[in-house]
Order: C-alpha cells, then structure tokens, then sequence
C-alpha cells in the first residue's frame, strides 16, 4: 500500500479566480476555500498524514483591496469558533506559522486560543501559514540567533543549520515531502523558502476552492512523496 507522506503543504491559490469565474467577489472566493480547506483537513486525516501545512495569508497580501484584506483577517476568526469543537473530537493540533503580532487583536486572540486549546491533541498538526513569508521567517530567526550570540548563549562558531531551524515559525515540524499548488501559477511565492529546500513541488490547474480528496490523493502519489521512499533515499 501506498504510505502517504508525513508534512504535506498547500499554497490554496485561486480563490479570487474562482469568485470571478462565477460572477462573485473575491471575498466569496476565499469563503468557498475556507470550506475546501475544511474537506482537505478531514482528508488529509483519512489519508494519514501526520502535519498539513497550509498557506492562508501571505505577507505580500497585505497589498490587496482593504476589504479583502479585513475579509482574510476575520475569516479565521468565524472559523476557529465554529471549529474549536470539532477540532477537539478530532484530535487535532493547530499551529500558526508567520508574524501574528502585526495581527488585528481579534485574529491574534482566536489563532492563540486555538493553539492553547489544541496543544495536547496528538492526531494530525495542521499548521496555518498566516501573515507568512519565507524570507521574513528566515530574518526573524537570524534576529534571534544573533541575540543568543550576543548574551553568550552560544558561541557563532557553533551556529549551524540546525541553530537556524530552531528558531523558524516551523521550528516543531519536519520539512515538508510535498509543496502543493493550486491555480495554476508555478513558482515558490516566498512559501517555506528555507524548509522546501528537497521538497518535492506538484502544480495544479485547479482553483484552491475545487480541489478535493481525490485531487489530493492524486498529487501526493507522486514517486518519491511516500514516507517509505523519501526515509531511506537521499533527496
Ligand atoms: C490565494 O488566492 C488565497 C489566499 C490569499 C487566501 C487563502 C485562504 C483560504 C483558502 C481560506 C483560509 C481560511 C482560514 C479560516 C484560515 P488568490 O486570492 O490569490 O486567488 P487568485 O490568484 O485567483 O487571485
């Protein structure tokens, strides 16, 4: 049988595509993602994956139409309210990765209360890329390491890889296999920079709001994804 891989993420791109297609806005859109997010969360547990990765709010999106930006802030706000329950049944861990202290306060407050809550589950991670951006996550990390070199609590000589890795938003998860894009755009888009360093990338047309189980199934098929593959093979 087929062993799913262990971290998958997914850059949901195509939501405002999507909206327009049908003749919405762009902020219906992102509404018709947050549920396809939610069937690619029951998903991905069915499918054994251990950590899902998902890229909700870049922090290039702060550029877009303030409706739409006031739109992705309080999405999460409805959606980790109606879903702490069940996150809960489901043994689910929320973690958020990015920059949460430029937040409003009520984001901030749902996004700390979910990961407070969720702590102790020990099912699947799934961890919300949220005011994310790859290089940023790297400047902040480097922030930090040159602080603990400056207090001596380590010398430069001994800052490696793995120094750098700890001090991540990801620094709890292992790198992910498999980066998956929605939408049709194939590039990175400062997504993981640091830890998609020999992940595999699997691009679809498909707007984030229409993929389902079986299109995920589909991408995390791929040769060299499997957890029995990419543990004993050099990548
Ligand atoms: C990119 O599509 C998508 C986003 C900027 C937002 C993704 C957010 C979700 C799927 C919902 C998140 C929900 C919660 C509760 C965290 P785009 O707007 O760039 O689409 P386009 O390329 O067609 O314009």
């Amino acid at each position: 049988m087929h062993s799913s891989p262990t971290h998958v993420a997914i850059i949901m791109d195509g939501n405002g595509r999507w909206g327009k297609k049908r003749g919405f806005s762009r902020s219906k859109g992102h509404y018709a993602g947050a549920q396809a997010m939610e069937k690619i969360i029951d998903a991905s547990i069915e499918l054994d994956i251990k950590v899902l990765t998902l890229y909700a709010f870049s922090s290039e999106n702060w550029s877009r139409p303030k409706d739409e930006v006031n739109y992705l802030m309080q999405l999460p706000v409805r959606f980790f309210k109606q879903k702490l329950p069940e996150f809960m049944k489901r043994n689910i861990k929320v973690l958020i990765s990015g920059n949460t202290a430029a937040l409003p306060e009520s984001t901030k407050k749902v996004f700390s209360k979910t990961v407070e809550a969720t702590k102790n589950n020990n099912g699947i991670i799934v961890n919300f890329a949220f005011n994310y951006g790859g290089r940023d996550d790297i400047l902040q990390a480097v922030h930090q390491v040159i602080e603990e070199v400056q207090n001596k609590k380590i010398a430069l000589e001994n800052v490696n890889e793995q120094v750098i890795q700890q001090f991540l938003y990801t620094k709890e998860l292992p790198d992910p296999d498999i980066v998956i894009r929605t939408g049709g755009e194939k590039r990175v888009s400062n997504f993981l920079l640091w830890q998609c360093s020999k992940s595999q990338f699997y691009f679809t047309d498909v707007y984030f709001p229409d993929f389902t189980k079986e299109l995920l199934q589909q991408a995390i098929k791929v040769p060299g994804t499997s957890r029995n593959l990419s543990n004993g093979l050099p990548r």
